[in-house]
């Protein structure tokens, strides 16, 4: 060996490692999920998901303030309604009193233009059957009446303050289908964060605990199959023909050979969303002291960015922007 073949000469000195270091995690790249919670008093913590909360309106405006005040990126809401009020349709998820749009008028007022304020625009929190869509006779989700449904949805969203949209549901045409209703209703500058690639994924466990999930079975018949790599460019494709301005794959640790591929095609910034799965994983090895929290979220989220992510979501969001400050 000569002194040619001696790579570990970068790696010497914390300063030789920041000077060649080739991938960045700051603070304004982090996207931070949050859920609002109808008819809760004080913030609520899901119990697969240690340090999350279910908000009430006033939990929510405090810790989207904290959020904003470590530097975040942005905010994702979702909703959850009383049991009681959801049906087949999921008619509260379009209704401008219905907890989410209440929650996205309330982070408007609190943070307005100080971050980016993003909604789920999904029905599967509003619906009683707890799919993405609207249910046919035969039992099936029916793709072209789930979309109209996204529709009325969107234009909530956009009226009660979301900067840009995040089209979760995965019916086909959903993206175009929305960008026309909003330009239609003249809500050019509402924006839409499309989840291109969105896989049927086990690690979305947890989530359902956050939303108080009503499904039984699966979405296999429109969430992408985890064995496929080629479907992902093609609905890389039609999200961006359909007008989206950033593009997503989820869920992220799992899919980072799809989320490389996304991000050497796409034309628009894309977003990869590390899930409640994910953060479970890490939390509880973390509590049985079997991995170093720190060190386990931080390279996590700095592989999601070396595959491609310029923006991660990411339960963490606060707290990690807090240290990389
Ligand atoms: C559905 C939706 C899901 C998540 C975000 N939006 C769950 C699903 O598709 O079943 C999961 C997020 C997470 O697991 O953190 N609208």
């Amino acid at each position: 060996m000569t002194g040619i073949d001696r790579p570990r000469r970068l790696r010497r000195t914390p300063a030789l490692r920041r000077l060649v270091a080739e991938t960045t995690l700051e603070p304004r790249h982090l996207v931070l999920p949050m859920f609002v919670a109808d008819g809760l008093t004080e913030a609520r913590e899901i119990s697969s998901m240690p340090g999350v909360h279910q908000h009430s309106l006033d939990s929510l405006r405090k810790a989207a303030a904290e959020a904003v005040e470590a530097g975040v990126g942005g905010l994702m809401l979702f909703g959850v309604p009383l049991a009681a009020d959801k049906d087949a349709v999921g008619s509260r998820a379009s209704d401008p009193d219905g907890i989410l749009n209440r929650g996205l008028r309330a982070l408007a007022a609190e943070v307005g233009d100080a971050t980016v304020i993003m909604a789920d625009t999904c029905l599967d929190e509003f619906t009683d059957h707890g799919h993405c869509g609207v249910v046919a006779p035969d039992g099936g989700v029916d793709n072209d009446a789930t979309v109209e449904r996204y529709v009325e949805m969107a234009l909530a969203q956009a009226e009660a303050g979301a900067d840009l949209l995040g089209t979760s549901g995965m019916m086909d045409g959903q993206v175009g289908a929305i960008r026309d209703g909003l330009d239609a209703a003249g809500h050019l500058d509402t924006g839409i964060l499309a989840y291109a690639a969105k896989y049927a994924s086990a690690f979305y466990g947890p989530f359902r605990e956050a939303v108080a999930s009503s499904l039984q079975g699966d979405r296999r018949t429109y969430q992408q199959d985890p064995a496929n790599r080629r479907e992902s460019l093609r609905e890389l494709e039609l999200d961006l023909a359909e007008g989206a301005d950033i593009v997503m794959v989820k869920p992220a640790m799992s899919y980072l050979d799809i989320l490389r591929d996304v991000a050497d095609r796409s034309t628009v910034p894309v977003a990869a969303y590390q899930i409640s799965g994910e953060y479970a994983m890490i939390t509880a090895a973390a509590e049985r002291g079997w991995i170093d929290r720190r060190g386990s979220i931080l390279e996590s989220l700095t592989g999601i960015r070396r595959a491609g992510a310029d923006i991660v979501l990411t339960y963490w969001a606060t707290e990690a922007s807090h240290w990389l400050r």
